[in-house]
């Protein structure tokens, strides 16, 4: 296992922020996984797993070992119309989704294009489009970094929610997930609810869509409202949407009757946190080189050089402007270093 000193992390986040890593370290296995565990623990540094770095804001030098987890392998079993897949943790999300459609197997297709690994998506439970990876979800593996042992981790234990899982809290900095199993089906329900994916579909023509048309729509959707961060730094919706009571909601469904939300089976709303901001005058925004997105007011920018303190100001600036004007708290959807 080789560690590097000194590694510049913009090449592998998504914000393509420079900032350095005291060490570094790719793994590829599970056991290297492990040792690069120890090498902190020997060294008395802490540990920072990344996947595709699409969800992190690094905000300074980060001390201590970043572990880059490559974990590459991918199988899948089809029994009558059930397909169960296992994809290793370093896999790429886009890739993966884009192999189940090639094969026609439906559940995944409404999280295309989405940036980052498998490891991640149950940490974060990516959701789009109506859908989240937990509604596939079936178990993952993880290495416990106290024990040094592999263990499985079902769904029930994830406690999935809305962009939260146990890995936010409990599991995080204890559990290492090295590789997720989802079900699929050969004969799926599609989801087309959405919004924007039933006008798509409509502007294509498609009135009885399959796995491969809602691909192809959130594809087309994506690359139209959400900046590539090949081309500029950005790791998806910043803030969260916020839910808040019946009674909030109905006191700014009054003073804003075009507020757009979302209820829940609870009673809550969730409100549409890039309406909120695009009302504060913040899309388009730019300080320097961080900024506010031009087609999507959830998504901050890095239009080159901006720091990662940079974007966390104007990130505080937007939650403080969306409290002042609405009275509601906005939650980051980011991790931050
Ligand atoms: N809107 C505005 N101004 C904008 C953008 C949107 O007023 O600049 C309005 C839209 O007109 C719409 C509403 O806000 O009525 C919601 O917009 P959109 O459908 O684009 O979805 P979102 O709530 O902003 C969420 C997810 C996205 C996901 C989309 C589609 C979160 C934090 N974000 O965004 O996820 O792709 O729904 O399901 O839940 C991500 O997590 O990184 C991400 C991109």
């Amino acid at each position: 296992m080789f560690v590097h000193h000194n590694v510049d992390l913009a090449p592998v986040t998504a914000f393509g922020i420079h900032a350095i890593a005291e060490s570094y370290v790719e793994v590829d296995s599970v056991d290297k996984l492990r040792e690069a565990v120890a090498w902190a623990r020997t060294n008395g540094v802490d540990f920072h797993v990344l996947g595709g770095g699409s969800n992190i804001l690094v905000s300074g030098n980060v001390h201590g070992l970043v572990i880059r987890a490559c974990l590459l392998e991918r199988s899948s079993a089809v029994e009558g119309d059930v397909v169960t897949i296992r994809c290793g943790a370093g896999e790429e999300w886009h890739s993966v989704v884009t192999w189940t459609v090639e094969h026609d197997w439906g559940g995944l297709e409404n999280l295309a294009l989405i940036p980052g690994t498998v490891g991640a998506a149950p940490l974060q439970n990516i959701g789009a489009y109506g859908i989240e990876q937990s509604s596939c979800f079936v178990e993952l593996e993880a290495l416990d970094v106290l024990s040094g042992a592999t263990i499985i981790i079902t769904k029930d234990e994830c406690n999935f929610g809305y962009r939260e899982s146990i890995f936010k809290h409990e599991y995080c900095n204890r559990m290492i997930i090295t590789s997720v199993t989802y079900r699929l089906s050969t004969n799926p329900t599609v989801h087309a609810t959405y919004r924007d994916v039933v006008d798509e579909l409509v502007a294509r023509g498609c009135t009885q869509p399959h796995v491969k048309d809602i691909f192809d729509s959130v594809v087309a959707i994506r690359s139209r409202k959400l900046p590539d961060p090949n081309v500029i730094g950005n790791a998806g919706s910043f803030f969260k949407n916020p839910i808040v009571d019946g009674q909030t909601f109905a006191r700014l469904h009054e003073e804003n009757p075009t507020l757009a939300s979302y209820p829940q089976p609870d009673g809550t709303y969730k409100l549409a946190a890039a309406w909120m901001i695009d009302q504060c005058g913040w899309k388009g925004h730019r300080e320097g080189d961080a900024g506010v997105h031009d087609k999507q007011a959830l998504v901050l920018v890095n239009h080159g050089n901006a720091t990662g303190q940079q974007i966390l100001d104007l990130s505080t600036r937007i939650q403080q402007s969306v409290q002042e004007r609405f009275g509601v708290a906005l939650e980051r959807e980011i991790n931050v270093w």
